[in-house]
């Protein structure tokens, strides 16, 4: 594991930025395995820079997002499909077709066909490079603490801690969706190389148990330990007790 302590949030933000751009500059035609909530937005935000001043280009990139949350219509301004597109989609060149997010308005009878067509579409791709944030409880995408690493996507039961967590970006807590299809632990593996961000003393806990203690999927986050190209970018806060 390869370790960045940066001065602020913003510094963070750039030096993430900096490799995605350096991974689109090198492969044109990169999978991009993407994230959503609050730390990567400032990564985003570096990014649209630097497309506008014609760095980089996402004409040929191809993207995966790790979750979504289930009952929401697509179009609902807290769906990662929406989030997407206000942070990152609607401000550079990337065609749509090339956008992959599990749908948010699908029916509870409709959910499993949606996570096989998820899990076929990445079944056949190959995810360059993924950005992860990282839950206080140590999840990665919506896979939650549990007796077992997720193997593909699945529906996952959003805990308690996380709905609490999320209900800030909802009027009420009772609005925020209690499921979630995510990608699961053994795909994000597979990413090629993996960046997880994390910012703000409230991860400072649970970012030192997922790299200094042992692996458990009582913390997802910590089989990270196990990759072979995995920088985990932090700013001082979140650093505070490595
Ligand atoms: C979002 C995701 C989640 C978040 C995590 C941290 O796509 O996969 O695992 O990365 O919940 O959220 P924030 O960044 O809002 O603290």
């Amino acid at each position: 594991m390869k370790i960045i302590i940066a001065e602020n949030y913003d510094q963070m933000s750039k030096k993430a930025a900096d490799i995605f751009a350096n991974q689109l500059k090198e492969k044109e035609d990169s999978t991009l395995g993407l994230a959503t909530g609050s730390t990567p937005t400032g990564m985003y935000k570096h990014l649209i820079e630097m497309y506008k001043n014609g760095e980089i280009s996402f004409k040929s990139a191809k993207t995966f997002n790790l979750d979504e949350y289930m009952g929401l219509p697509e179009n609902h301004e807290q769906s990662y499909s929406f989030f997407m597109n206000e942070n990152l989609f609607d401000h550079v060149d990337i065609n749509k077709e090339n956008i992959n997010i599990p749908k948010s308005n699908v029916s509870e009878t409709e959910i499993n066909t949606e996570v096989e067509r998820y899990n076929h579409l990445l079944d056949n791709s190959e995810i360059d490079i993924q950005v992860l944030g990282i839950g206080r409880n140590g999840h990665i995408g919506f896979n939650e603490p549990g007796d077992a690493f997720t193997k593909n996507a699945t529906v996952a039961e959003l805990t308690e801690d996380t709905i609490k967590a999320n209900s800030r970006f909802f009027d009420n807590i009772e609005d925020v969706p209690q499921k979630a299809i995510t990608m699961g632990i053994k795909q994000i593996m597979m990413a090629k190389k993996i960046i997880l961000l994390a910012n703000g003393k409230s991860k400072s806990e649970i970012i030192k148990a997922t790299i200094t203690g042992k692996i458990t999927p009582f913390v997802p986050a910590s089989v990270l330990q196990l990759h072979k190209d995995v920088t985990i970018i932090l700013d001082k806060e979140a650093a505070e007790l490595l």
